[in-house]
């Protein structure tokens, strides 16, 4: 455990809040950032609180962080109004070696891929049950427009997955989510491309051609860093 983690919290949640604390280190003074979804965002939102002061503001990739991030008192600003983003921290479902993620298990993946795209570097912040030697373990989210649904369903069957709708669920966007279960990803930038050229398909959670610049990885001892 790191000196400046919660004791209260579980052994999981302490190495979350462990490489949210150690992101701190990366964020550029003075300059607008970029902040992803998640619990362990989460826990690196309420570390930035601690240096509200030295940023003038941050995009956020969901209403949820957006949302956690005003009530911090750090102001939310629009991506439309940035020309660049020094960094981008955020979660991951799942990290290989070579920095390539699956992301979107809070929904949140067409936005976080959007505002990770502005920003000169991504910083992936992750406790070591992230890491895996090849992506697919952890079902690979589909963001979908509703109408589209089963015939993108159809198509994700093809790829030998078994796509499962996360009922229940829209997206910031209004759009519907697609798990595909059973996948074993040897080749994450050509899965991405394909998937994400099917009309219908908004983005899906395969953060290949955009990966993790640096990725800190919590550990019982310590974190982790890889570049
Ligand atoms: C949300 C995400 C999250 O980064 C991912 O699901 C990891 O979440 P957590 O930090 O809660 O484990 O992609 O869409």
């Amino acid at each position: 455990m790191n000196a400046s983690t919660s004791p209260s919290l579980s052994p999981q949640d302490q190495l979350k809040q462990a490489v949210a604390l150690a992101a701190l280190a990366y964020v550029p003074r003075g300059e607008i950032i970029g902040v992803g979804t998640g619990s362990t965002a989460n826990f690196f939102i309420d570390g930035l609180a601690s240096m509200k002061a030295d940023i003038p503001g941050a995009v956020a990739s969901s209403e949820a962080t957006a949302k956690r991030l005003a009530s911090h008192g750090i102001k939310v600003v629009d991506l439309n109004e940035v020309t660049a983003l020094g960094v981008y921290v955020d979660g991951a479902d799942e990290i290989d070696p070579r920095g390539h993620m699956i992301k979107g298990g809070g929904a949140a993946l067409t936005r976080e891929k959007i505002v990770a795209s502005v920003a000169a570097k991504f910083i992936c912040i992750a406790d070591g049950s992230k890491e895996v030697p090849v992506l697919g373990k952890f079902p690979l989210p589909v963001e979908v427009i509703p109408m589209a649904r089963e015939a993108i369903a159809r198509q994700l069957a093809k790829l030998g997955g078994t796509p499962k709708w996360r009922e229940g669920v829209v997206t910031d966007n209004g759009n519907i989510i697609l798990d595909v279960h059973g996948l074993s990803i040897t080749d994450p930038v050509a899965t991405e491309a394909l998937i994400n050229s099917w009309p219908g398909v908004v983005t899906n959670g395969l953060f290949a051609a955009r990966k993790a610049d640096v990725a800190l990885i919590g550990a019982a001892g310590g974190v982790k860093t890889i570049t």
